[in-house]
C-alpha cells in the first residue's frame, strides 16, 4: 500500500483519530460496570444516595465519551478527506500526462472511475482503518478483561462463541473478496458506455441508435448490479449468522448467571453487565469483518490507482528549450501507430519546411495528413527516420516549450462552455481585448460574432453546440491565432467554410502573420493553390511536392486530383 504515503502530511489527524477513539472505548467499557454497581449496590440495596452519585458519574462518562467520539469522527474525516484530495490531484496529474495512446489503453471511462469511485473507496478505507482498528482491538481485549473481572465463568461463554464466529466470518469473506475487483471493472465498463453516449448524444439521436445504445447501457448496468448483488448475497449471510451466535450466547449467559443468582453467588447487575460486555466483544469481531471488507475494496482500488500513477508518459520531453522554431526537417520518416505494426501510416518521408514557409499538405482522407503533423507536436514519435527542428532531434526539446510555439487547429474543433471571448482567450490567457478582436478579424469571425446578441460576451453552449460548423472552425482558428505561434497548423479546419470566406481568411493570415510558418492541410486544391509549396500525400507516401503550376505540369497524381475536383463543379463546400 504505497498510496498511504499520501496520508503522511496529515499524520497529526491520523494520530489523533485513534487517540480519541481510545477515550470513546474507555467510556463504553466503563459504563456496564457502573451499571452493575448501580443495580447491585444501589437499586437492590435501596441506596438512593449511591444511585444518584453513580448515575451522575455515568452521565459524565456518556458526555465525555460522546465528545471523544465526535472528535474522533472529525479527525478521521480530516485525515481521510485530505488524503483523498491529494491522491486525486496526483492521479489526475498522472492521467493528464499520459500520451494519446495511453489514454486510449486505459479508456476514458476507466480513468473517470479511477478518479472518482476508486478514490472514494480509498478514502473509506483510510477512515475505517483509522477509526475501527483501534476500536475493535480495544473493545475485544477490554471486553474480555472486563467480563473475566466480573466472573471467571463468563470467560467460558466467549471461548465457545468466539471461534465459531471467527470461522464463519473467515469463510464468508474469503468468498466475497475476489468479487470487489470485479465490481470495479464492471463499473469501468458502465462508465465507458455512459461517457460515449453522453458525449455523442447528438450522433446517437441522429442515427436513431437510442434503442441500441440504451440496450448496451442496460447490459453494462445489469452486469454491474449482478456482481454487486452477488457480493451482497454472500455478505448478507454474515449478519444474521452472527446475530444468532450473539443471541444464543446471551441466552446462555442469562441461564448460567441465573443459576448463580439463585444459588446466591451472584447479583442481577453483574449479569446485565456481562451481557453488554459479551455483545461488545462479539460486535468488535464483526467490526473486524467490516474492516476486512474495506481493506479488500481498498486493495482493489489501490491497485487500479497505482497503475495510473506508475504509468510513465510514453512521450517525455528533453531538456533543450525551444527558443524559436526554425527549420523542420523530416529525414526518411516512417510511422505506424503503436500497436499497429506493419501498417505504415507514413512511408519514408523526407521534407524540409523552412521558417516562414507556407506549406500545404494535400491528400485524400486516410492519406496520413493528420498523422504527419502529430509528429511535429510530438503527440506521437516517428518509428523510423528522424525529425529535426533547428537541426536537433525533436525528442531533445522540452515538450512544453516546443508546444508553446505551435498552434494547432485540430480537424475536430473543440470549444468549451463560456463566452466567445473566453474561448478565444483560452489560446492565450494574457491576450488583451484588442488582441482577441484582431484574431477574430483575421479568422473572419468578427462579423458573425458582432451580430450575436451580446457580441464577444455571448455564452456558447457546451462544446459549441449553439454554433454552426463553420463558426466553430473560425473560433478555433482565432483561438490559435491569439497565441501568436511561430508555427500555425490548420488541419482541415476550413472545410466547413465557403471558398470565398476561406480565401479571405487565407489572405488575412498571410498578411497579418508574417514570419509565421504555416502548414495547411486540405483536401481541396482550391484551398491551397496559392501556397508556396504543396506536398501531395498518397497512402502515406510523399507523391509530389512543388507549387501549383509546377505540380500541374509535372505531377500526374496532382493533375488527376485537380481534374476530379474541377469536374465536380469546382465549388464544393460543407
Ligand atoms: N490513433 C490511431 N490509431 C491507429 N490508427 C490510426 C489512428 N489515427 C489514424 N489512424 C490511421 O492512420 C491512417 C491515416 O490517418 P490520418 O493521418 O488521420 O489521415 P488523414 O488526416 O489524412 O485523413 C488511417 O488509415 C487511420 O485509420
Ligand atoms: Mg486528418
Amino acid at each position: 500500500m504505497k498510496l498511504l504515503k499520501f496520508l503522511r502530511p496529515y499524520w497529526f489527524w491520523a494520530l489523533l483519530t485513534p487517540l480519541s477513539m481510545i477515550g470513546e472505548v474507555i467510556a463504553d467499557l466503563a459504563q456496564p460496570k457502573l451499571m452493575s454497581r448501580l443495580v447491585n449496590e444501589g437499586v437492590l440495596a435501596a441506596d438512593q444516595q449511591l444511585i444518584l452519585s453513580i448515575g451522575l458519574r455515568m452521565l459524565l462518562i456518556v458526555f465525555l465519551g460522546g465528545l471523544a467520539g465526535t472528535s474522533c469522527s472529525v479527525f478521521a474525516s480530516l485525515a481521510s478527506q485530505n488524503f483523498a484530495c491529494d491522491l486525486r490531484k496526483e492521479v489526475f496529474r498522472s492521467a493528464m500526462s499520459l500520451s494519446f495512446q495511453q489514454t486510449d489503453q486505459f479508456t476514458t471511462g476507466s480513468l473517470i472511475t479511477r478518479l472518482t469511485n476508486d478514490i472514494t473507496q480509498m478514502q473509506h478505507f483510510v477512515e475505517q482503518c483509522l477509526r475501527m482498528f483501534v476500536r475493535s482491538g480495544m473493545m475485544f481485549l477490554g471486553g474480555i478483561v472486563m467480563m473475566l473481572s466480573l466472573h471467571s465463568k463468563f470467560g467460558l461463554m466467549l471461548l465457545g462463541a468466539l471461534p465459531i464466529q471467527i470461522l464463519l466470518m473467515g469463510l464468508i469473506l474469503k468468498k466475497a473478496n475476489p468479487l470487489y475487483a470485479k465490481v470495479q471493472k464492471r463499473l469501468d465498463k458502465l462508465n465507458n458506455v455512459m461517457q460515449e453516449n453522453v458525449n455523442g448524444a447528438r450522433m446517437v439521436k441522429a442515427f436513431v441508435q437510442e434503442e441500441r445504445e440504451t440496450e448496451r447501457f442496460n447490459q453494462a448496468n445489469e452486469q454491474l448490479t449482478e456482481t454487486n448483488l452477488k457480493v451482497a448475497y454472500i455478505v448478507a449471510r454474515l449478519s444474521p449468522l452472527l446475530s444468532i451466535i450473539m443471541n444464543l450466547s446471551v441466552v446462555a449467559l442469562i441461564y448460567l448467571g441465573g443459576l448463580e443468582v439463585m444459588a446466591g453467588k451472584m447479583q442481577i447487575g453483574t449479569i446485565m453487565a456481562a451481557i453488554t460486555y459479551n455483545t461488545q466483544v462479539l460486535h468488535s469481531v464483526m467490526m473486524v469483518s467490516m474492516m476486512f471488507q474495506s481493506i479488500a475494496r481498498g486493495r482493489a482500488s489501490a491497485k487500479r490507482l497505482t497503475e495510473v500513477l506508475n504509468t510513465t508518459p510514453a512521450i517525455e520531453g528533453g531538456t533543450l528549450r525551444a527558443d524559436s522554431l526554425g527549420e523542420i526537417t523530416f529525414e526518411n520518416v516512417s510511422f505506424h501507430y503503436p500497436g499497429f505494426e506493419g501498417r505504415e501510416v507514413l512511408k519514408n518521408i523526407s521534407l524540409t519546411i523552412k521558417k516562414g514557409e507556407n506549406l500545404a499538405i494535400l491528400g485524400a482522407t486516410g492519406a496520413g495528413k493528420s498523422s504527419f503533423i502529430h509528429l511535429i507536436t510530438r503527440f506521437y514519435d516517428a518509428t523510423e527516420g528522424r525529425l529535426l527542428i533547428n537541426g536537433r532531434p525533436v525528442a531533445e526539446y522540452d515538450l512544453h516549450s516546443l508546444r508553446e510555439r505551435v498552434a494547432v487547429v485540430l480537424q475536430k474543433s473543440e470549444l468549451f462552455s463560456g463566452s466567445v471571448a473566453d474561448n478565444i482567450r483560452w489560446g492565450n490567457p494574457d491576450a488583451t481585448d484588442e488582441q482577441i478582436i484582431r484574431a477574430a478579424k483575421i479568422a473572419q469571425a468578427h462579423e458573425f460574432i458582432s451580430k450575436m446578441p451580446e457580441g464577444y460576451e455571448t455564452m456558447i453552449a457546451e462544446k459549441g453546440a449553439s454554433l454552426s460548423g463553420g463558426q466553430k472552425q473560425r473560433l478555433s482558428i482565432a483561438r490559435a491565432l491569439v497565441r501568436k505561434p511561430e508555427l500555425l497548423i490548420l488541419d482541415d479546419s476550413t472545410s466547413a467554410l465557403d471558398l470565398a470566406t476561406e480565401g479571405k481568411l487565407r489572405a488575412a493570415i498571410q498578411k497579418e502573420m508574417e514570419g509565421t510558418t504555416l502548414i495547411t492541410i486540405a483536401q481541396r486544391i482550391a484551398s491551397v493553390k496559392e501556397c508556396d509549396r504543396i506536398a501531395v500525400l498518397e497512402d502515406g507516401g510523399l507523391a509530389a511536392i512543388g507549387d501549383h503550376e509546377t505540380l500541374l505540369r509535372e505531377s500526374a497524381v496532382y493533375r488527376d486530383i485537380d481534374q476530379s475536383q474541377t469536374k465536380e463543379g469546382g465549388i464544393q463546400n460543407g
